[in-house]
């Protein structure tokens, strides 16, 4: 496994609209085998002829998303303070003295997460017991109030520092949500061998704000069918009753039947399960009761579009130790590669019954 290309992934930085540094390594890792091209929401399209030369190949929209959470500055104080405002999930409890970068148009600045409260000590038991906000947080870059103002803009990025680390079996980061995705879809289109179908892996933009980008490529490139990676919680720490796990880490790649943005199309959850088990690859099937994926988004588009995710179980969801499990990864990208060479095959149509 390229572990170098996941560390790369997830530790570069980019919060939903403002995802360059992650669409140049995209770039990079296709353009040897694909046409790559951009749409005005600045999602990348790569582009895979089939590879028998079939005419009128159908066309299997892959998705993986660029974005990660995280915050814009929304206002510079006279002390050289900033705030912020979250461009995604992130829970206000999991914010607490967290490392930052400030990207600045000058390059990054490190900065620190801080809350304006007084230190646990001086507080009475009832500021204690008070849940923080996002807007009680301010960010200190150990600038001046001239030096920032100066510095940093209304909409620069502020992203958890955090790197890459491999204990054991597992890989941990920020950003794994959705970066080890696009890894999986880089490294199975690379090792998908021969496919009927013409691939379109679309790098996407905004997911955690509303599954933006997604919804733009599928309109425009009109997919037969959208397969979506994406991450899925393992709820298997402690704490947490078994049936609110989601999915184990280690129990391998995850086959959604539904999340709360759509409920995957039930021949294209039967075909990757026939050829998990075909293939002699671990998965789990997954249900999901909060959180959506960019194949919601492009179902319902173009009369509709038979949509499914595949997901990588990872723990600690929305929080800088994102973690997931070698061989869910591995697994992952081995059915997408096998799904890739047989999804001509697929017939996703609905019979009525007596007719
Ligand atoms: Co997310
Ligand atoms: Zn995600």
């Amino acid at each position: 496994m390229n572990i170098s290309l996941l560390k790369e992934l997830t530790e570069a930085h980019g919060v939903p609209g403002q995802e360059d540094a992650i669409r140049a390594i995209v770039y990079r890792e296709l353009k040897d085998i694909c046409e790559i091209s951009t749409d005005y929401l600045g999602n990348v399209i790569c582009r895979k002829a089939p590879t028998d030369g079939t005419s009128n190949p159908k066309k299997l929209m892959l998705a993986a998303h660029m974005d990660e959470i995280g915050f814009v500055v929304k206002y510079v104080d006279d002390k050289g303070f900033l705030r912020i405002h979250p461009v995604g999930g992130w829970d206000p409890r999991m914010m607490a003295a967290q490392r930052v970068i400030v990207h600045t148009s000058e390059g990054p600045r490190h900065g620190l997460m801080m809350l304006g409260t007084k230190p646990k000590h001086m507080l009475d038991a009832a500021e204690a017991a008070k849940a923080p906000k996002h807007e009680d947080y301010f960010i200190d870059a150990g600038l001046s109030g001239e030096e920032a103002k100066k510095l940093v803009k209304i909409g620069d990025q502020v992203t958890m520092d955090r790197g890459f680390q491999q204990m054991g079996d597992l890989f941990t980061c920020k950003a794994m949500d959705d970066r080890v995705a696009v890894f999986v879809m880089i490294e199975a289109m690379k090792a998908a061998k021969s496919h009927s179908v013409e691939i379109l892996g679309v790098a996407t933009v905004q997911e955690e704000i509303g599954l933006r980008g997604a919804t733009a490529a599928g309109s425009g490139l009109k997919p037969d069918i959208c397969v979506a990676i994406d991450i899925t919680l393992a709820n298997d720490f402690p704490g947490i009753p078994a049936e609110f796990s989601v999915t184990k880490l280690g129990d391998g790649t995850a086959i959604k039947f539904m999340d709360s943005s759509l409920i995957c199309h039930p021949k294209v959850v039967s075909h990757f399960r026939d050829l998990a088990e075909k293939n002699g690859i671990k998965y789990q099937v997954e249900l999901l009761p909060a959180g959506g994926t960019d194949a919601g988004g492009v179902q319902r588009l173009n009369g509709g579009v038979p949509s499914f995710t595949l997901s990588i179980p990872t723990r600690y969801v929305h929080t800088v130790n994102e973690t997931v499990h070698k061989d869910d990864v591995q697994a992952s990208i081995d059915v997408l590669a096998r799904y890739i060479e047989d999804a001509h095959n697929g017939d996703y149509t609905y019979a009525i019954p007596g007719r």
